[in-house]
């Protein structure tokens, strides 16, 4: 997998845009007060970049893939913004309790046991009443040529995520099934199916 992402990340630059996701910035008025993100899946980092570039004091970044991080590492200080990186894999991402004060993820795919991970690390890993905010392929997006695995088991559906939310000390400020039109880098074009997510961690 991470042999995979790597030789995808090598062929081309930003291929998911250099633009932040379009709904973490629509979002980010949850974010703007935060001291610390963790921006999971990062890939080359344009959320993060985005993030420390509003002034978000500490940004981290945590990917698979050492092409795509190093690219982010050459990025950001060539942005004059400091991030801090993280090369490991979800599964193996032992995050701190109560640590960050938001964290965000797009597109970050994996099968169905990993989803509840994530979310569990991430719910984790969050302040009291620090938020998550997602956005990942659903199993819709099966029918649509905009980008995201062709497997059906690394995307997303809203009952899955609705049951591994259920135990989780969180409210769920928006958990929608969205049909956007997807302009991020040359990988995301067009319409597309997406499931949208804001959580709040509870006190
Ligand atoms: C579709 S890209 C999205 C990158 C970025 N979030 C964005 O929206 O531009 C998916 C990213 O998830 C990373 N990834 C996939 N599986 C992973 C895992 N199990 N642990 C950590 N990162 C993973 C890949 O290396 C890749 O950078």
């Amino acid at each position: 997998m991470q042999k995979m992402w790597d030789q995808k990340f090598k062929e081309a630059d930003f291929l998911y845009g250099e633009a932040p996701n379009a709904f973490i910035e629509e979002n980010f008025e949850r974010l703007e007060k935060a001291q610390s993100i963790l921006c999971l899946g990062e890939g080359e980092g344009r959320n993060a970049l985005f993030l420390a570039e509003q002034g978000i004091a500490h940004v981290e970044a945590l990917d698979a893939s050492f092409v795509a991080l190093s690219k982010l590492r050459h990025y950001a200080k060539e942005r004059y913004v400091f991030i801090a990186i993280r090369h490991t894999l979800l599964n193996y991402w032992n995050p701190q309790a109560s640590l960050y004060d938001a964290i965000v993820c797009t597109y970050l795919h994996v099968p169905k046991t990993e989803q509840k991970i994530l979310f569990e690390k991430s719910l984790s890993a969050l302040k009291e009443k620090g938020f998550f905010i997602g956005e990942f392929f659903s199993k819709s997006q099966l029918q649509f040529k905009s980008g995201g695995p062709k497997e059906e088991t690394l995307l997303y559906s809203i009952d899955d995520i609705s049951q591994m939310l259920k135990t989780l000390p969180c409210t769920i400020h928006k958990l929608a099934q969205e049909i956007i039109m997807l302009n991020e880098g040359e990988k995301h074009q067009g319409e597309g199916s997406v499931i949208r997510v804001i959580l709040e961690k509870n006190s």
